[in-house]
């Protein structure tokens, strides 16, 4: 009794082992580990502590920022359609009614006024090649801590993980398992603006969620050039909360069994833990007769 007890504690010890153990290492050596973003933005050149006046702020927005955005949510309808603004842009502009919850604030400073710099993309954009946003560093500083303010002072409180991902990600990228039958789900600039612009094609993200796993989501979507190196995917300046909201879009999307199987492990280690005792049982009645 006491020999078959070790026995099994040696066998459950090899295969806890096993499974904590050597799968973690083996998936750390072949993803080497990237540090996680910094979602404090503190290498940016953002708000420099300055609090901005919300209402300034919206008189500068709308006299700057709405020839190419729309802000939908405050009467700002698209001046023109995704294929016109992709063919004067090379991408379709984000709708700015969500821009200050998603964006970090300091980010978000930093981006108005130094597009290319923010989003960590300057190398593609040399030899007379410019962003298509124009920086707004002439302004004063706390003319562009206005216009934080402002978009903050406008943006929803509570978005869903889809609104998240279409106000942040679907310019650029389709995810078409999302909404299969109707297409809306397609990326808002047409392949070939954004295949122009890009260099590339961006990647339809249905699947990515099983095929690159969440941890590399997770250090990718605020630092792409900490993954791929001269990457033309721009670092997007999400808070922590609205990258988490994007990543679980991804997995609603790309992995919708996942509830299902976790909720069917624990069921099935019962199953085994019961099996376990019946066979336990079944071997004691056998060998009493032979001892
Ligand atoms: C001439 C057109 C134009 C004007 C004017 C313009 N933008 Fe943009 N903006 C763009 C385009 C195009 C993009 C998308 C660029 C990309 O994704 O590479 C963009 C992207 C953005 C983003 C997304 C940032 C991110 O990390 O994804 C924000 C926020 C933004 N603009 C804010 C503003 C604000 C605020 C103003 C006014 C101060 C403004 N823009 C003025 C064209 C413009
Ligand atoms: C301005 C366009 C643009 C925006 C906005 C954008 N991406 Fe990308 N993304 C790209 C491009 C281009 C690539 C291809 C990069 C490459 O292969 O070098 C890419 C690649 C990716 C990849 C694949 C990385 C890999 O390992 O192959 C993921 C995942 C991704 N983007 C997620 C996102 C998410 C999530 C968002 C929104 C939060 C987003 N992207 C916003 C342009 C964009």
């Amino acid at each position: 009794m006491i020999r078959e007890l070790k026995i099994l504690a040696v066998v459950v010890a090899l295969t806890l082992i096993t499974y904590w153990g050597v799968e973690p290492y083996a998936h750390s050596q072949m993803h080497p580990h990237v540090a996680d973003a910094d979602y404090t933005f503190s290498d940016v050149d953002g708000l420099n502590g300055l609090k901005g006046d919300a209402t300034a702020g919206q008189v500068l927005v709308t006299t700057n920022c709405t020839a190419c955005h729309s802000i939908k949510s405050e009467g700002y309808p698209e001046i023109m359609d995704h294929a016109s603004s992709a063919a004067a842009y090379g991408v379709t502009p984000p709708d700015l009614g969500s821009a200050g919850k998603l964006y970090n604030a300091d980010y978000l400073a930093a981006y108005i006024k130094n597009p290319a710099k923010a989003s960590e993309v300057s190398h593609k954009f040399v030899d007379g090649r410019s962003h298509p946003m124009p920086g707004y560093a002439w302004m004063q500083e706390q003319e562009i801590a206005d216009m934080v303010a402002y978009l903050q002072s406008i943006a929803p409180e509570e978005m869903s993980n889809k609104e998240v991902y279409v106000d942040a990600c679907q310019r650029c990228h389709s995810i078409k398992y999302a909404d299969m039958q109707k297409g809306t789900m397609a990326a808002f600039t047409p392949d070939e603006n954004i295949k122009a612009y890009m260099g590339k094609l961006p990647p339809d993200l249905s699947q990515h969620i099983k095929s690159r796993g969440h941890a590399y989501l997770e250090t990718f979507i605020n630092q792409p050039q900490k993954h791929l190196e001269g990457t033309a995917m721009p670092k997007v300046g999400l808070t922590k909360d609205s990258q988490d909201q994007v990543i679980a879009y991804l997995e609603e999307v790309g992995d919708s069994s996942k509830a299902k199987r976790e909720e069917l492990g624990p069921k099935f280690l019962i199953y085994l833990a019961i099996f376990a005792v019946f066979a336990f049982l079944w071997k004691s009645s056998k060998w009493r007769d032979v001892h």
